[in-house]
């Protein structure tokens, strides 16, 4: 029997690695690369042995899949946003065994779902940025679930969620973190956009429905987000359509979760965006 020690909503946005480099934007994310480096140490103190990120950057056209190769390592630059992440260098362990034990519970379940270790899928930032800040030293071990599932139902998001958990609790030997890795709003600015519109919301639109929504989440009111997720995902430009966030609360029991979240990096814009680091207390 297994544990899931540790669930968040995570950022994991580019400009955390030009943060890192000398330049006018040096510094500017150290709150949200704090957060990451806060959360990791939680995960430490819990006894995770392996980190399970659902990616809103790995896009799926049909079913639900995760990449659990034995390792990753490589030299990654972004095809999106070239000029914000450029030859990052990364290697972690993987965990096979989980990734198929989560594939497994997913298709009892009734949501077909493929593990795939023996593979040359590569990593996407939605998880490697974040574990660059919390797994630097490749202490965890990674497991990678699609989040950008384009012709999907929240509901089956929903219950694939539900599955990790169950694998994680049912079938795995170990303990485990979930993180839901993508933004709150996601309505980029206009290309063309002034370099300082980096730290501002595309329209404010966007903010004040964000603010609203963390409210509810600061108060543990998830009956009245879960009603207002399916418009919310498609008016504020979801990231991944916010299946991650689905895949999350499936994980948490969905509208009978009752606890308020851990805000552990506030509200922050982002490239027109709105981004948090927070976690959902099991
Ligand atoms: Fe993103």
């Amino acid at each position: 029997m297994g544990r899931l020690a540790l669930a968040a909503k995570i950022t994991h946005v580019p400009s955390m690695y030009l943060s890192e480099l000398p330049g006018p934007h040096h510094g500017c994310r150290e709150a949200a690369i704090e957060g990451h480096r806060e959360i990791g140490r939680r995960c430490r103190a819990l006894g995770v042995d392996t980190i399970v990120v659902f990616d809103t950057h790995w896009l799926v056209n049909a079913g639900y899949h995760v990449n659990c190769a034995p390792r990753f390592a490589g030299v990654y630059t972004s095809n999106e946003l070239p000029h914000f992440i450029k030859n990052l260098a990364y290697e972690y362990p993987g965990n096979s065994a989980l990734g198929a034990l989560i594939a497994e519970a997913a298709c009892e379940d009734g949501i077909p779902a493929r593990a795939h270790d023996d593979t040359s899928l590569d990593l996407e930032y939605g998880t490697l940025v974040p574990m660059r800040y919390m797994n630097g030293d490749g202490h965890f071990r990674v497991v990678s679930v699609a989040g950008w599932c384009n012709w999907h139902r929240l509901e089956d998001s929903r219950r694939f969620g539900a599955s990790v958990r169950r694998a994680i609790e049912q079938k795995y030997d170990g303990t485990a973190a979930i993180f839901a890795s993508g933004s709150l709003s996601h309505r980029f600015n206009d290309n063309g956009s002034p370099e300082s519109a980096i730290h501002e919301i595309s329209d404010e639109f966007f903010r004040q429905v964000d603010m609203r929504v963390l409210q509810l989440w600061e108060r543990g009111d998830w009956k009245t987000f879960l009603r207002m997720l399916p418009e919310y995902a498609v008016r504020c430009v979801g990231e991944g359509h916010m299946h991650d966030t689905a895949m999350l609360l499936g994980a948490l029991g969905w509208d009978a979760y009752d606890k308020p979240v851990e805000t552990i990096t506030p509200y922050f814009a982002s490239s027109g965006t709105g981004q948090i680091n927070a976690i959902f207390p099991l």
